[in-house]
């Protein structure tokens, strides 16, 4: 007896997860694997990665689109949430681990297989989302991970695959790991895991160099509808069409470049470079609509629930109870954050330079400092000598000791 009679097993039509195939059925007594192929918006053709996997010995090779769903689903709400980990990652890669997740478990239901694999190895945060996020929609389903068991380095692996047929890469391989998908490209490993390197620029797909952007800054509109982005320049757009639209303007100016130390969940510290322009843009330009609608208390007190709501999409909780009400209150707070923000892009900077809304709180003739000044500054006196109250009795008391 295998491991597991059927698998639907998480495709790239990368050397590992090829090789997870012929090692699920040698090693594992596995009898047929079902590889199911995410279209997230990478840009890759897919196709060739769909014949991969027949060729490498799945019985049936799904390639399914989600992008729309992506964007909507995932992406949205933690712009609503201005989710940001560790306050700069925006979460581009631990967003669609969830989604491929739910992908892989309604395939199992539907083709009758009693577990689902991914092929991440033991040491990052990919292999908690996948495994969490599918105990948490099927609990009944196993989830199988090869290269966190075969203990095979680079080579043996590659030789490993070509025991089964599985070519091995002809170029030579980049040194970098890289994930990709419409919000972003996350890159590490090979000359970046020395964290004093500087990241050559080769690395960079989405984003242009600096020193190219053009020397005039240029401006975009982005429409909010409840904290949602609708529109780009006063054209209504839909949700993936934005993406990649402002992916491409924010990229030649060099916007949504990060280079940080991460804390990874198992403990490990990893150096990560990202670029995730468009979803870098958004979530600056959503968090300055926030401000201009929404109360001083519940933006100070939406932070708080933002840096929560941040480790649980990092940390591989999206299918949790915690996460479900964190996105009750989010969406509630954002009612009434509708209107435009005007972002310039200049030399690998976004900044909001205007923001109009018909919810805005702004009041000029409190704010002017002008003759039409509404503010009754004798009123302050006052509110500061009870604000101040604790204060003046603790300094008294200092003294009298
Ligand atoms: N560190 C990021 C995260 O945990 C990105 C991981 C991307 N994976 C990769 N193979 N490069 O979300």
């Amino acid at each position: 007896m295998g491991r597991a009679k059927k698998v639907v097993l998480a495709y790239s039509g990368g050397v590992d997860t090829s090789v997870c195939i012929p090692y699920l059925k040698q090693e594992w007594g596995v009898e047929e694997v079902i590889t199911l192929a995410a279209d997230l918006g990478q840009g890759d053709e897919l196709e060739p990665v769909r014949e991969k996997a027949l060729k490498s010995g799945a019985s049936q090779s799904l390639v399914i689109n989600a992008t729309d769903d992506f964007v909507k689903d995932y992406a949205f709400p933690a712009i609503q949430a201005n989710a940001l980990y560790e306050n700069r990652y925006p979460l581009s890669t631990a967003l669609a681990r969830p989604l491929i997740a739910k992908l892989l478990v309604d395939a199992a239901e539907q083709y009758g297989a009693d577990a689902v694999a991914h092929g991440c190895t033991g040491k990052g945060n990919d292999q908690v989302r996948f495994d969490v996020s599918i105990a948490a929609l099927n609990p009944n389903l196993k989830v199988l991970a090869p290269a966190r068991e075969w203990g095979m380095s680079r080579e043996e692996t590659i030789a490993y695959g070509e025991r089964y047929g599985i070519p091995s890469p002809v170029k030579k391989s980049s040194p970098y790991s890289i994930d990709k998908n419409l919000l972003g490209r996350a890159i590490e490993a090979g000359p970046l895991e020395d964290p004093w390197t500087e990241p050559p620029e080769d690395i960079y797909e989405m984003t242009g160099a600096i020193a190219d952007a053009p020397d005039q800054p240029e401006y975009v509109e982005i429409g909010f509808e409840q904290g949602i982005p609708v529109s780009l320049n006063g054209q209504a757009i839909g949700p993936a069409a934005l993406i990649q639209q402002l992916n491409g303007i924010a990229g030649a100016h060099s916007v949504g470049r990060i280079d940080m130390i991460e804390n990874r969940l198992v403990g490990i510290k990893s150096r990560e470079v990202y670029e995730t322009p468009a979803l870098s843009v958004l979530i600056d330009a959503h968090r300055d609509l926030e401000s201009l609608t929404l109360t001083a208390d519940l933006l100070h007190y939406k932070r708080g629930i933002e840096e929560t709501y941040s480790q649980m999409i990092y940390n591989g909780l999206w299918y949790s109870p915690l996460r479900d009400a964190l996105d009750a209150f989010v969406k509630k707070t954002q009612e009434r954050v509708t209107g435009t923000v005007r972002v310039k892009l200049f030399k690998g900077v976004a900044a909001a330079i205007g923001r109009k809304s018909a919810n805005s709180l702004y009041a000029t003739e409190l704010a002017t400092y002008g003759a039409e000044d509404r503010f009754d500054h004798r009123a302050a006196e006052g509110f500061i000598y009870i604000w101040g109250m604790p204060t003046r009795v603790w300094s008294q008391k200092q003294r009298s000791m």
